[in-house]
């Protein structure tokens, strides 16, 4: 090939992907992302292997609130994901047995089972496979070994009938771990002022609500990232988030991947119900929602590793961030006991 035509085909190419990064860049900006946001469907999916059974919840609910799974007796999964606290940690970093420090804030329970990637750096694929990881951890349940955790159930009588209601068969390690998912997939939080609105319920946002929806899916960017029925994409960012607590590090996705580029990236969260869990990000970094747009609206933080391009500064006016927080508290769901009172009424 002459050498004149290898630079018009460089130019060609350098033509086309400057096209294509100034399309990608105007996109944000100007497009509204309302298609992708969506209501919460009323039932996160079942695996073919652990379908939900009335006593499998009942069973994983009483593990889930019992302080036995844990070496000493001391921490249930409730101590960390506290009901009170939108089934999050209201510290910063847990703290597990003995006290230990944890490095990350916990997450929210709640309708986790919609997610098909667990924990911040989603290092587990499922529910099941997540539900074990605490139990062994040294900074939370600090057991040795799955054989003295069963070891330790099977002592228990009440444990030792359900068990074999539910499974036919004694206490195991997987048999814990599918009755706790069981249960968690009943903790989804449907019909939030948001979910209604989405519904066609116009006045279930208040017009501040309602503005900040629109600065949501508009200027302030934030569903390119957070959309769908769980308000995430389920991927993996670096926002530049100060990295506070007790790890002076944190790689995120890259301990999962080994990619040079998923350093310092962590997965969206959802935001259903982020008016009850501060404080917030993967660390706690922050107390309260305002501060949390604070950060967006100033591009996000310094990082050692590369920072999303959707990062930036995003000039929003006092009152547009007042109206974005304002929207961001129309995300909490109905609680168990408002969906029992509903269910009472209504049947
Ligand atoms: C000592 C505190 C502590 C205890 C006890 C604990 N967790 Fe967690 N949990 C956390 C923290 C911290 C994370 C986030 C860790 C990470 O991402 O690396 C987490 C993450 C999770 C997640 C992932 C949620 C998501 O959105 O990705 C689920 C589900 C969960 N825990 C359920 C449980 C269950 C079930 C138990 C009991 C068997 C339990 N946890 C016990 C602190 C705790
Ligand atoms: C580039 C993708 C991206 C964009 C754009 C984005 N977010 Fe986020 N958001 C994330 C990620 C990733 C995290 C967790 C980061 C971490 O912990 O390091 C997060 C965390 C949050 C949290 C904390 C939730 C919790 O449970 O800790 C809130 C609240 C939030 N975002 C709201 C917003 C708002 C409001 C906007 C728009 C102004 C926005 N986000 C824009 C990806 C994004």
């Amino acid at each position: 090939m002459p050498f004149g035509e290898v630079a018009m085909n460089k130019f060609w190419t350098l033509l086309i992907s400057l096209s294509f990064v100034s399309v990608m860049m105007i996109l944000p900006c100007s497009q509204s992302w309302g298609e992708s946001l969506s209501a919460l469907p009323p039932a996160p999916p079942v695996p073919s292997g652990n379908l939900q059974t009335a006593a499998k919840v009942a069973l994983g609910k009483t593990l889930f609130f019992d302080p036995r799974l844990s070496v000493n007796g001391s921490v249930s999964c409730a101590f960390c994901h506290v009901p009170t606290a939108g089934y999050g940690d209201p510290k910063p970093v847990s703290l597990g047995v003995g006290g230990k420090r944890g490095g990350r804030n916990a997450p929210s329970v709640l309708n986790a089972a919609y997610f098909p990637l667990q924990f911040w750096d989603g290092r587990a694929g499922s529910l099941e496979e997540q539900v074990i990881g605490p139990l062994t951890n040294p900074v939370e349940m600090a057991d040795p070994n799955y054989q003295s955790i069963v070891a330790r159930l099977n002592k228990i009588h009440v444990y030792r009938v359900r068990f074999h209601q539910v499974f036919g068969s004694g206490v195991s390690i997987d048999h814990i771990a599918q009755a706790i998912a069981s249960f968690e997939r009943t903790l989804v939080t449907p019909n939030s002022p948001y979910d209604r609105f989405m519904m066609g319920e116009t006045n279930a946002l208040s017009p501040a609500q309602k503005r900040g929806l629109a600065i949501f899916e508009g200027k302030g960017r934030c569903a390119v990232c957070h959309n769908g029925a769980l308000l995430s994409d389920g991927a993996f960012h670096n926002l530049g988030v100060p990295q506070v607590g007790t790890s002076s590090v944190d790689v995120g996705r890259y301990a999962v991947t080994h990619n040079m580029s998923d350093k310092g990236r962590f997965r969206t969260p959802t935001l259903r119900n982020v008016a009850l869990t501060a404080p917030y990000m993967h660390d706690g970094a922050f107390r309260t929602l305002g501060e949390v747009v604070d950060f967006y609206d100033a591009g996000g933080g310094k990082t050692p590793y590369a920072k999303d391009v959707l990062i930036a500064p995003l000039h929003l006016s006092k009152q547009e961030k007042s109206d974005l927080v304002s929207f961001l508290n129309s995300l909490s769901g109905e609680t168990e006991k408002q969906k029992s009172y509903h269910a009472s009424r209504f049947h």
